[in-house]
């Protein structure tokens, strides 16, 4: 399948560049003040509603943005990864985490995990002094640690061990987490895909020193540790291992074991409503065939619209509930892992920007921190804006959410029209003039969870296809971690072949001092 770039659409680049020039004059309070405005600008799959209403675009650009998708096969190519075709070719790879979560694969792959989780929960598996475990620590990073910790952080835990997440080496890190902590009742989940990521594999060697330091010498841990990875070999013990399928990546994998966490703390009835608004979402996006009402297309094609013709730099995450606190750096990953990529899946130089750097942060607190620079810098951005309200309940908060509500609606108003005043006070004056997309859930739950994540997903593969470059490897992390081992081969054996004199001065100054 021959994918497009600028130069196979070059009329429709053209287009939407003669598009941008007319849009920039337009009057937007007053595609606010059109009454059809919301009725065409939003799309509401199961409990999600999606309303881009206050985006940089009116029909005509969506029309061509859909001739865009249309031409580079979009919903084909989902159709194409979903089937298990080779998608991440430097890998020689399927991305199969769609797949993994289908109601057949999953009752069949997760069967191991579920099993676990249960026998942690009911106490069928114990720790060595026979106490059951009340504390889990997910030793991971990255895809290994993200998913399991935005869940945990965004549902209500109503009974299960707690859970504690160890990413960093840093012996603050650890003391935060293991202090305090029974070694006879805590279990510990070492969750490495590759299990060569020197942060996860340095802190399990760590906690087994503490473990053992902690315990009767003849105690058996062989039930305190856990291994969540796609390569066993590496687990010599007799411990308890659970696989994760190579063709699931690290950002994509809270469908596959490395969601053990989840289903310990939560259960499994938890874990598979968190799968099954992921097939809902997945249904969505692979049954719309039609462009216009294509969830994760249409978000993509915003992302696209925004990055290569308005020329934004960077794409907010603003989750205006504390609950989802994790969202923005989720995304972090999933969006700039995936498309922060500069040659195209032909292995040739990509001619335009790819992936905008995504950060954000909780709301309404971003409002006392960088909302200024939203209004009035000099910055070009996008947003989303995720609100959970649950409209229907006239609970004791309900005033306090509308309130929230009221705000976030506010903030994606302000950053699109602006707020412009007499010119006597233009120290007072928003430009606006940039595109935020509304998030609503109507409730903040394992399936609606499930739903946003996949959707996301979906975005991510669409527009890593959209732009030519491969969504599912990670070539450009691998640099840093070689270089990381000479600099610390010279500041621990004074190893200097591979580490630059002004390198070795600051490692040498830093030493002495
Ligand atoms: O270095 C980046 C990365 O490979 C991510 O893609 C991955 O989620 C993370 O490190 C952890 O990798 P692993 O699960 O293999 O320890």
């Amino acid at each position: 399948m021959r994918v497009t770039n600028r130069s196979d659409n070059n009329q429709i680049w053209q287009d939407l560049e003669t598009h941008a020039c007319r849009f920039s004059d337009l009057d937007l309070n007053r595609l606010l003040a059109d009454t059809k405005r919301f009725t065409n600008s939003h799309l509401q799959v199961e409990h999600l509603l999606v309303d881009w209403s206050r985006q940089l675009v009116d029909q005509s650009i969506q029309d061509s943005l859909d001739q865009l998708a249309t031409n580079s096969r979009v919903h084909q190519f989902l159709l194409s990864m979903c089937r298990g075709d080779l998608v991440n070719k430097t890998e020689s790879r399927a991305a199969t985490h769609v797949e993994q979560r289908s109601l057949h694969a999953s009752d069949q792959s997760l069967q191991p995990m579920f099993k676990f989780a249960e026998q942690i929960r009911n106490g069928t598996l114990r720790g060595h002094s026979g106490k059951s475990f009340t504390d889990v620590v997910n030793v991971g990073i990255g895809g290994s640690h993200l998913g399991p910790e935005l869940v945990y952080r965004a549902l209500v835990q109503r009974q299960g061990p707690r859970l504690h997440f160890l990413t960093n080496t840093h012996p603050a890190a650890r003391s935060e987490i293991l202090d305090g902590l029974d070694p006879d009742s805590t279990l510990f989940i070492i969750a490495s895909k590759s299990y060569g990521t020197f942060e996860t594999l340095d802190n399990a060697g760590y906690i087994r020193q503490w473990m053992i330091e902690r315990v009767p010498p003849n105690a058996d841990l062989g039930n305190h540790f856990i291994h969540v990875t796609s390569n066993p070999e590496h687990i010599t013990n007799n411990e308890t291992v659970l696989r994760v399928p190579s063709s699931i990546g690290g950002r994509f994998s809270i469908w596959s074991a490395m969601g053990l966490a989840i289903a310990i703390a939560f259960g499994i009835d938890v874990y598979q409503d968190l799968l099954a608004g992921a097939r809902s979402m997945d249904i969505h996006v692979l049954e719309a065939s039609d462009i216009a009402h294509n969830l994760a297309i249409k978000l993509a094609l915003l992302a696209v619209w925004n990055t290569n013709v308005i020329k934004t730099e960077s794409h907010l995450i603003l989750p205006y509930d504390p609950r989802l606190q994790l969202l923005p750096a989720y995304l972090q990953q999933l969006e700039m892992e995936s498309n922060g990529k500069s040659i195209s899946r032909d292995g040739e130089p990509i001619n335009q920007h790819t992936s905008p750097i995504v950060w954000g942060g909780v709301e309404t607190d971003g409002q006392h921190a960088y909302h200024q620079l939203l209004h009035q810098g000099t910055r070009k951005y996008s947003a989303d804006i995720i609100v959970t309200h649950s409209a229907s309940s006239q609970n004791d908060y309900s005033n306090t959410e509308d309130w929230i509500l009221a705000n976030a609606v506010a903030q994606s108003t302000v950053m699109f029209t602006g707020n412009h005043v007499s010119s006597e006070q233009r120290f007072k004056n928003i430009k606006g003039r940039h595109g935020s997309t509304i998030f609503v859930l109507n409730e903040l739950n394992a399936f609606n969870l499930g739903a946003l994540i996949s959707l996301y997903e979906h975005k991510v593969a669409c527009l890593g296809h959209l732009w030519n470059v491969n969504s599912f490897d990670q070539w450009g992390v691998e640099a840093g971690k070689r270089l990381a081992d000479d600099v610390y081969g010279f500041l621990h054996h004074g190893e200097a072949q591979n580490v630059p004199p002004a390198t070795a001065a600051l490692l040498n100054k830093i030493k002495k001092a």
